[in-house]
């Protein structure tokens, strides 16, 4: 028999900028495109995710000079904030590529190269505003009360020679693009906007910034007096890595970049339209989040309000802080981070519901099992019994089994719906117990099928709780005592019946989620 193809899965979250330390917006993405990259990689796909950092530009050079560093000092140093971060968060990315890799650089330049003599690019002189923090140039009708249409600072005038990707070309193609494929940007009010954007004529894009002004970037190939526009050597950071960090062309195009809402435009028009010229497919899906609050106000470093995820970890943990992130909010929309809700959370659904599942079941077996898996004693009952809770795994929507659910709701990005149907399993798992009453049952068989049912259940959730939660659902199936590695377990596999041995020691553990008293507000 021919073998199937394994399937491929490539996705990416923003490379970010080395001025700053990473805080809850960084996480966000990271830990989203994580949980895809685990649930992939439990499919049993071949997996390449990526992350790492945008290292050239004014805003690196600034932060550097600032602290008095030279700018490669200074990300040396600021990269080691996201690595260490990303370790912390169980992020399980496959690679990190930074800007500053001389191979990238090198892909970046054979790139330009590439447009530059396909005449894709061409020398003007450029006249017109420009917001420094951005690095974004602004005609006089973009600017919004004479200020930068998209922070609200001041721009400044300039007149100078520079180099423009004759993007202007691509939009009728990349109007056609989105037509045929809608899909192609999500949240739909994203590809609204996008398409509101393409809208008014496509201008070109300036992608060269002269030496004299900006000295830390990427030389154009093909005039040393310039460096590139950042945003040109960010975005391309994409495919460069498949070059020599996955060294596999084949995962292009991407199967998924995700971003937060304001870098959309950068990537569904300026990348888009990059990879048009270039004849490269463009990837398969854009997907925009949406921002945090917290407690109800922006959060910035002069509101002093700023979630530092290290903090929020050590406090609460880092599963229950993934789970927070992505069971608060429906991914393409805003959101508001504050400590009570978070504390609602881990008190309710991870120490009531799922805590609370996992220490009465293995307090009951050390009670009556001597903590053994029981023999499952045949009888109809057993069956009985099992069909009942396996029932629960083929939750309400169109009776897919869980994992059929699961892919649906994660291929759209509704990480909290697919908890929530997780979550159903849980609640009827417990009410299960709660009826068969094993504490009053007097047939021993009968109890022990009731216990072997709760346990096999328990195994099966902690499985597909993994991708959101690697460490504690690890640590459920430590306690049920089936010692295997649950982030390298394939759904297939390991989603069958059964699997549970009977005479297994299982040793109850500390609770799983302790309970959180909310932090007393300081006057
Ligand atoms: N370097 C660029 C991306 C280049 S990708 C080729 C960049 N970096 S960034 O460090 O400023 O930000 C990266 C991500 O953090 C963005 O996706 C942004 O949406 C996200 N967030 C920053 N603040 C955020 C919140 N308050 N809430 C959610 N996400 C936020 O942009």
């Amino acid at each position: 028999m021919e073998k199937k193809e394994q399937a491929r899965f490539y996705i990416t979250t923003p490379i970010y900028y080395v001025n700053d330390t990473p805080h809850i917006g960084h996480a966000y993405t990271t830990v989203a495109a994580d949980v895809q990259a685990r649930f992939h990689r439990m499919l049993g796909e071949r997996v390449f995710f990526l992350t790492g950092t945008d290292e050239h530009g004014q805003k690196v050079k600034q932060a550097a000079e600032q602290r008095g560093l030279s700018p490669q000092e200074h990300a040396d140093q600021m990269v080691e904030n996201f690595q260490r971060l990303w370790r912390e968060l169980l992020v399980s990315n496959d690679a990190f590529i930074r800007t500053t890799d001389p191979e990238h650089q090198a892909v970046v330049q054979e790139l330009l190269q590439r447009l530059w003599q396909r005449g894709l690019i061409q020398r003007r002189t450029y006249k017109g505003w420009y917001c420094t923090p951005d690095e974004r140039f602004w005609t006089e009708k973009d600017l919004r009360e004479g200020a930068c249409p998209e922070c609200g600072r001041a721009v400044q005038y300039i007149e100078e020679d520079n180099y423009f990707f004759l993007m202007s070309r691509f939009q009728g193609p990349l109007l056609e693009h989105l037509r045929r494929h809608p899909e192609y940007i999500k949240p739909s009010s994203r590809l609204n906007e996008v398409l509101g954007f393409l809208s008014r004529p496509l201008g070109d894009l300036c992608i060269s910034r002269p030496l004299k002004r900006l000295s830390w970037g990427i030389p154009l190939p093909f005039d040393p007096q310039y460096v590139t526009y950042v945003w040109f050597d960010a975005l391309v950071n994409y495919y460069s890595a498949l070059r020599y960090l996955a060294k596999d062309l084949s995962f292009w195009p991407a199967d998924c970049h995700v971003i937060g809402k304001d870098i959309l435009t950068t990537h569904a028009v300026y990348w888009s339209t990059m990879l048009m010229a270039l004849e490269l497919p463009l990837p398969r899906l854009i997907f925009a989040h949406g921002w945090w609050t917290v407690e109800g106000r922006k959060m910035s470093k002069s509101l002093g309000n700023v979630v530092e995820p290290q903090a929020v970890c050590a406090r609460y943990g880092v599963d229950a802080f993934r789970y927070f992130l992505l069971r608060e909010i429906p991914f393409g929309l805003d959101g508001d981070f504050s400590e009570s809700a978070l504390v609602g959370r881990i008190n309710n659904d991870l120490a009531n519901d799922l805590g609370n599942l996992l220490s009465r079941t293995l307090g009951m077996l050390r009670k009556y099992c001597q903590a053994v898996v029981p023999e499952r004693v045949n009888s109809k009952d057993r069956e009985g019994l099992e069909k009942k809770v396996q029932a629960f795994f083929y939750t309400s929507a169109g009776d897919l089994p869980l994992l059929e659910n699961m892919k649906l709701h994660l291929k759209e990005f509704k990480f909290n719906e697919a908890l929530e149907h997780i979550w159903a399993v849980i609640n009827g798992v417990n009410k299960f117990i709660d009826s068969a009453q094993p504490w009053r049952e007097r047939d021993e068989a009968r109890r022990g099928n009731v216990l072997y049912t709760a346990l096999e259940a328990l195994r099966l959730l902690a499985l597909y709780l993994a991708p959101f939660m690697p460490r504690k659902a690890q640590e459920i199936w430590d306690q049920l005592g089936y010692h295997k590695d649950i982030s390298r377990s394939l759904f297939s596999q390991e989603g069958r019946w059964g699997l549970l041995a009977p005479g297994t020691k299982a040793e109850k553990g500390p609770p799983l989620f302790p309970r959180q008293e909310l932090p007393a507000k300081a006057p």
